[in-house]
């Protein structure tokens, strides 16, 4: 049985059909997520991650990918890279190519080409009319509440082995070189084949404050099902981080022998589940 789990209801239905594509035709865990988020990064009607998602506030588009393997926490990220899709791919290259977990910015985007990426533009016409219009808005900070699905999260379990990964443009209009939660492990992602994993999408900020990923998977270490350690995450977030319910912070985990739980600071949160070719998707309230 394999079991993946993808965040966000129209993001997420793009990766977890091809990531399942990939899987149904011999690939790996790792080759299925890299698929999955490959191919929402490159659709370009998806203005949520990779080609075609929301820039920084100078209008430069940086993006941050990660991965990680549960077995033995080999894992590789990249972060704020320009003009390089899927950074998805980048991050594996940094996990499996290279003795380091995270390569950043400018450094990242050379590493990219030397590894055969062709440098492309990655803005399209909608996202720059959308960046001119929040530049020339008074109220820029609205804008911000209203976007909240720039991450694509997903889980992969089979056979007891865990891969987790995440590609994000981050938040909209973000400061250039802000980095969020989504490169970060322990924060965004994190897989532990002993017990589970977990992955986060919403505020960066606030969710790696949390260290959200690598707290759900402790609390089910300690014996909690995934749905009460992801409460128990959340509710921690809303007791000490007062910040955490201006914008949803969303955790999702599911344990090595398959169970699901995610819960949410605000609003509500989609999570598709794909189980050996059977999508379904669901939908936690706060
Ligand atoms: N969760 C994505 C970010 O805040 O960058």
């Amino acid at each position: 049985m394999t079991t993946i789990l993808s965040t966000w209801k129209e993001p997420g239905e793009v990766a977890i059909r091809a990531a399942w594509k990939k899987r149904d035709t011999g690939g790996g865990l790792v080759d299925a997520l890299e698929a999955g988020l490959a191919a929402a990064e490159l659709d370009p009607n998806l203005i949520m991650i990779g080609l075609g998602s929301l820039p920084n506030a100078e209008g430069d588009l940086e993006l941050d990918a990660s991965i990680m393997r549960g077995s033995d926490y080999l894992c590789g990220a990249v972060c704020a890279v320009r003009n390089i899709v899927p950074v998805i791919s980048l991050a594996r290259k940094v996990m499996e190519d290279t003795p380091h977990v995270m390569i950043a910015g400018e450094q990242a985007r050379r590493y990219a080409i030397e590894q055969g990426f062709e440098p492309r533009q990655t803005l399209t016409g909608e996202v720059i009319a959308r960046w001119e219009e929040w530049r020339e808005s008074p109220e820029r900070i609205k804008v911000y509440e209203h976007t909240h699905s720039d991450t694509v999260t997903m889980l992969g379990l089979s056979e007891g082995k865990m891969v987790a990964a995440s590609s994000t443009s981050g938040l909209p209009f973000k400061q250039p070189g802000r980095v969020g939660d989504s490169p970060i492990f322990g924060a965004g992602i994190y897989a532990d084949d002993e017990v589970g994993s977990a992955g986060a999408t919403g505020n960066g900020e606030e969710l790696w404050k949390a260290v959200a990923s690598f707290r759900a998977v402790e609390f089910m270490r300690q014996g909690m099902s995934p749905q009460v350690a992801c409460e128990r995450v959340i509710e921690h977030m809303i007791r000490r981080q007062p910040r955490a319910q201006e914008l949803p912070c969303v955790v999702f985990a599911m344990s090595r022998d398959g169970e699901i739980g995610a819960a949410t600071t605000k609003d509500q949160f989609d999570l598709w589940i794909c189980q050996d070719g059977e999508f379904e998707m669901k939908t936690f309230v706060a």
